[in-house]
């Protein structure tokens, strides 16, 4: 079954109620990719970062670290991972820079939930494949995007060019945490850069275990 608005929310809750506690731990082993998106984000100094779905905010608080001058914002569907979140970064003493919401990724304004209309640099990291419209929520995170700013996604590949037994393993796994990988990101990247003149970069990491893009707004 496909959630989606509130119902989303009581799903997400019920998937990460206990996992949050160990979620950091145990996703550094498989959410791939993650450390060298936040490494490529270098806002301007004085920017904003959004990050849509952050979780536990592992990834605002290890770049709210690595940028001291921009200023984070993140929201999630979750108000169980909210909470993980919002302790993380007042436990690193971040919260005057770091600021996150409860938010929906495929109906959100960045100017309601942060009273900041648009963003520097937006990013998505392993979260488009749990989110049913997936589609929706890639295009309101161009939206959010100021003029010359950036949209950074990472998630799971399709992991075609892995071992049969590796892949159907992995996918049984992901399965149960309601995850599918977007076989057709590649495509939809595409058709949002030629629709808005957008330059895109595309690549496949580790034999396509993951997908990672960059869509610079013109
Ligand atoms: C696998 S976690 C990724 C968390 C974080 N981005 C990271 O890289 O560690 C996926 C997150 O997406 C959130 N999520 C799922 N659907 C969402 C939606 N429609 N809007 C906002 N967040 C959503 C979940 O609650 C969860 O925190």
């Amino acid at each position: 079954m496909a959630h989606t608005g509130a119902s989303a929310a009581a799903h997400m809750d019920a998937i990460y109620r206990y996992q949050r506690y160990i979620y950091d731990a145990s996703r550094k082993y498989y959410l791939l990719g993650r450390d060298r998106l936040i490494g490529e984000l270098a806002p301007p100094p004085g920017g904003s970062v959004l990050e849509i779905a952050c979780g536990t905010g592992r990834n605002l608080v290890k770049a709210a670290r690595r940028y001291p001058q921009a200023r984070f914002y993140g929201f999630d569907i979750s108000s169980a991972m909210l909470e993980t979140a919002r302790a993380a970064i007042l436990r690193h003493g971040l919260s005057d820079r770091v600021i996150v919401a409860p938010g929906d990724a495929t109906d959100f304004s960045g100017a309601r939930l942060f009273g900041v209309p648009q963003f520097d640099r937006v990013f998505i990291s392993y979260s488009l494949s749990m989110i049913p419209p997936w589609r929706a929520g890639l295009r309101q995170a161009y939206a959010a995007l100021v003029p010359g700013g950036r949209l950074h996604v990472i998630d799971f590949g399709t992991q075609a060019e892995l071992p049969r037994w590796f892949r159907s393993g992995l996918r049984a796994w992901l399965a149960k945490f309601s995850v599918t990988p977007r076989a057709e990101l590649e495509a939809e990247l595409k058709a949002l850069a030629a629709e808005t003149g957008a330059r895109l970069e595309f690549g496949r990491l580790f034999r396509d275990y993951a997908q990672r893009a960059v869509l610079v707004k013109p």
